[in-house]
């Protein structure tokens, strides 16, 4: 007998987050009655104005923020805890990688934990490391990288752990305009290569318009929500200077300007 293959989609439910529940007065809301489902496979994009709760969401469906209200599952289980099947890349990589650690034994730190041999941690390794092209940095440690490096670490150690589901909470936000818009199109490639369900944070509407399948517009907060669902059925590589992207990406600023 088989089991049902996961399909890695997320159901969020009237979900809600508040961090006063049990005080006086006032429940205030962060995020309230949130609904939406993310397919297996699907490059999600959620995008909002800052400190409307991007990262609250994200860090729910994480794992590691509890909910308040309403449901949260990846196919038909709860999210109660962080899991395998799900993993973080944050905004800043100094803050999740060891500094005693090289490249490689950052990369590798997950699989060493899981107890995979070496030779085939090797190999993994060995894999995201050329696909974030850090291939020749294996031994250097964290101080001796610049923050684009740093982050492409961080890219390959999530990655090397193999979750189905890729959160990413403005992970390209601190990197200068160039390693920015290369980590964008390799983070396409990726995806397209592994086909991993990605959900991926940013206030940055043009970031947005080349990475997402699906872009979820968050309204300002308290009680924030995810309003709009705009479709991105453009090819990738996307091209900023094609006709139907300025169009999309003014329908989108309108919207932001309208609120
Ligand atoms: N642990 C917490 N306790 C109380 N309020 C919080 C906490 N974490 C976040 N918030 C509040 O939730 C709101 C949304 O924050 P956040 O999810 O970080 O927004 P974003 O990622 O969109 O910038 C902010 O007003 C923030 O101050
Ligand atoms: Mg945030």
């Amino acid at each position: 007998m088989s089991l049902p293959a996961k399909q890695n989609t997320i159901h969020i439910e009237q979900l809600r987050k508040s961090y006063n529940e049990h005080g006086a007065g006032d429940i205030h809301y962060i995020i309230k009655d949130v609904n939406l489902v993310i397919k297996g496979g699907e490059f999600f994009v959620l995008l909002g104005p800052s400190g409307c709760g991007k990262s609250t969401l994200l860090n729910m469906i994480a794992g590691f923020v509890s909910k308040s209200g309403g449901n949260l599952k990846v196919d038909d289980v709860e999210v109660q805890r962080p899991g395998s099947d799900r993993a973080v890349v944050f905004q800043q990589a100094d803050s999740s990688l060891f500094p005693w650690l090289t490249v490689r034994e950052n990369v590798e730190f997950g699989l060493r934990m899981k107890k995979t041999p070496k030779a085939e941690r090797r190999e993994i390794s060995d894999r995201y490391i050329r696909l974030v092209g850090l291939s020749g940095h294996e031994a250097k440690f964290p101080k001796e990288l610049s923050g684009g490096m740093k982050q492409r670490v961080q890219l390959a150690r999530v990655l090397a752990n193999d979750p189905a589901i890729l959160l990413m909470d403005e992970p390209f936000g601190a990197l200068d305009a160039m390693t920015r818009r290369t980590m964008q199109k390799e983070l396409v490639n990726i995806w397209r290569e592994t086909h991993k369900t990605v959900i991926f944070v940013t206030h940055d509407i043009q970031e947005a318009l080349l990475l997402g399948e699906r872009i979820g517009i968050m309204s300002v907060g308290p009680s924030s929500n995810i309003t709009d669902i705009y479709d991105n059925t453009l090819p990738y590589p996307r091209d900023v200077a094609a006709p139907e992207f300025y169009s999309l990406y003014n329908r989108i600023q309108a919207h932001f300007e309208e609120e």
